[in-house]
């Protein structure tokens, strides 16, 4: 079914009141409403709602078996979400909220069964954003939000990447330009002992670990599976339309070597690389999605660079494995789900 969907412009700062007021009413009301976050744009509706939670797994084309993330915007709402609290979670809290760190905890018997896909556990995290925030305020209730794309698809960094996928599918869009992060929030699961990463993301883990040192991550990917104790972990997550193809060694000159031997081989290839990496492409058959100076910058890009390439219809898209520290374990994380498991070690 085709819904109308409105969009309406925000300063992402100082968000008008009356569009947040709508908005805010829309989720009431049991709609549906993508608005961004410090991370990226989010899908959301009414958290303790089974029926508003189910239209977003509809309008997504989600399967059942992948649960989402309730926001809230105060720490005092955690327990319509959460019981059983362990004492690091209020200090992990302090630490990191509002802010990309998502929770997992044990979930409240108010917590529908849809937004955890049958789970006891639920996550939870507060978004830092300022449109995001005055929505989760004006609400006053948890809103669920996984990210704002069709399944599959990149994650949204801008209102267009949600309009690209959700038009007709979703009631309100607000507009506040570009995600400052650009990849989603870290997922820390409480309930394994010491504490487990699921997701890499916004908070890196040597954050984390500056705060709770024995935190653990361990990167496990399942191809198509999804077993419903570790949901998220989904291979084929991520992925644009064109096969991607990720370049690791500790040569970097037999990297390049192979890249561009692959782009001399193939047609229609694109790279997404750094600024610096860029310069190794000049003068061959290739486009070009440039991810900046740093890992803070290709973490803003990577999500519209791979859409970028995608709009081009490309057959193949080449990328390097950034190094698996601070924002660079999620971008490994995100590349390496894109290429559905495709490492090429040079
Ligand atoms: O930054 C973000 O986290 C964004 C913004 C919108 O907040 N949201 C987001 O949601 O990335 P989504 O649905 O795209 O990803 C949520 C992930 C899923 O991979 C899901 O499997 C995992 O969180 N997850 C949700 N509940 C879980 C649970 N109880 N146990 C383990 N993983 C869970
Ligand atoms: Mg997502």
């Amino acid at each position: 079914m085709t819904i109308s969907t409105s969009v309406y412009q925000l300063n992402a700062d100082r968000p008008d009141e009356a569009t947040i007021s709508l908005a805010s009413r829309t989720i009431l009301a049991g709609g549906l409403v993508a608005f961004p976050t410090e991370t990226v744009y989010g899908l959301g509706a009414k958290a303790l709602s089974e029926a508003a939670v189910a239209k977003i797994f509809a309008a997504k084309g989600r399967p059942p078996t992948d649960p989402l993330i309730a926001h809230i915007a105060d720490f005092e709402q955690l327990p319509q979400i959460a019981i059983n609290l362990p004492a690091i979670a209020r200090q992990l809290a302090s630490h990191f909220w509002p802010g990309p760190l998502t929770l997992v905890l044990h979930k409240s018997a108010r917590v529908p069964a849809n937004l955890t896909a049958g789970l006891d556990s639920v996550a939870v995290r507060m978004p830092d954003h300022p449109v995001a925030l005055s929505l989760l305020r004006a609400v006053a209730v948890p809103i669920a939000a996984p990210s704002a794309n069709l399944f599959s698809r990149p994650s949204p960094t801008s209102a267009q990447h949600v309009l690209d996928d959700l038009a007709g599918r979703v009631d309100v869009v607000l507009d506040a330009g570009n995600t400052p992060i650009g990849v989603e929030s870290t997922i820390l699961s409480l309930l394994h002992d010491p504490p487990c990463v699921l997701r890499p993301g916004g908070v890196p883990l040597e954050a984390l670990r500056s705060v709770m040192p024995d935190i653990r991550y361990e990167t496990r990917f399942v191809g198509e599976e999804v077993a419903a104790s570790s949901p998220g972990s989904l291979l084929r997550h991520y992925s644009p339309r064109a096969r991607v193809l990720l370049f690791s060694g500790l040569d970097e000159a037999k990297v390049f070597a192979a890249m561009r031997a692959e782009i001399t081989r193939r047609e229609r290839v694109g790279v997404i690389v750094s600024a610096a990496d860029a310069r190794q492409f000049t003068g061959l058959d290739v486009a070009i999605e440039c991810l900046g100076a740093d890992s803070g910058q290709a973490a803003a890009r990577l999500f519209a660079g791979l859409r970028a390439l995608d709009k081009r219809g490309l057959n193949f898209i080449l990328a390097r494995a950034p190094e698996k520290k601070g924002l660079g374990l999620a971008l490994w994380d995100r590349l390496l789900r894109a290429s559905v498991g495709s490492l090429i070690e040079v």
